[in-house]
């Protein structure tokens, strides 16, 4: 039977390096699923869509190709990387990721690879929405302060100009959107386990993830 495990919390809350880890750990497939709406989002700003234009955006979803490939995500064949990270695409991604059939396209290929191999996914609406009867459920949290730190040294770290402030107001920003949003909002699942990750190294996180899955 495949394992299904669920990584679910907000912005920078460390879903992915986590994830990434105990995926290796574990020898399954990691799958990054905010990569799959950031990939819309690339698409719809490289085609110059008003990202307003609801009816364009669905367009342009049910007319992509997205896979996962060695971990890497792939749209349209090809490879997308730091593309789909830039300042630009953060800050529109969570009102694409609103309209809901844009979600429904992006859960189908998530259940997809769910059904058919052993596999940890990150995201918001994991445990809640898209596997509800996963294996494994963790929802990680950590304050706002240390989310917008660890983003804004990403950012830095890649040559862009901005501020602690500024990352901070955009983590917040983008928290609330996927919270309110009408259709598979960010939330805990009920059975989740929630790992507060403030202060913790990588080690002790990957840790309490595995202890929980052994
Ligand atoms: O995980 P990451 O921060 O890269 O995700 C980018 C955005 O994609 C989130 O802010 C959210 O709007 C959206 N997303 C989502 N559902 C998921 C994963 C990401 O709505 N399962």
């Amino acid at each position: 039977k495949n394992l299904v495990i669920a990584v679910d919390g907000p912005a920078g809350a460390g879903k992915s390096t986590i994830a990434k880890i105990v995926a290796d750990k574990l020898n399954i497939n990691y799958i990054d699923t905010g990569a799959m709406y950031r990939a819309i989002t690339y698409k719809v700003l490289q085609n110059n869509i008003d990202v307003n234009n609801e009816d364009q955006i669905i367009e342009i979803a049910k007319n992509s190709d997205i896979d996962f490939k060695d971990n890497n995500i792939y749209l349209d064949g090809k490879i997308l990387k730091e593309e789909i990270r830039t300042p630009e695409v953060s800050n529109n991604v969570s009102n694409i990721a609103q309209i809901k059939e844009v979600r429904y396209l992006m859960v189908d290929v998530q259940r997809e690879i769910g059904n058919k191999s052993s596999v940890i996914l990150d995201g918001r609406d994991i445990g809640s929405y898209v596997f509800p009867k996963a294996d494994y459920k963790f929802f990680l949290v950590a304050s706002p302060e240390e989310r917008g730190e660890r983003r804004y040294k990403e950012l830095i770290k890649k040559g862009y100009d901005t501020t602690l402030e500024e990352v901070i107001k955009d983590v917040i920003r983008r928290d609330e959107i996927d919270s309110n949003r009408e259709f598979a909002p960010l939330v805990k699942a009920s059975d989740a386990i929630e790992i507060d990750t403030t202060g913790k190294s990588i080690d002790e996180v990957v840790e309490s993830v595995i202890s929980k899955i052994r």
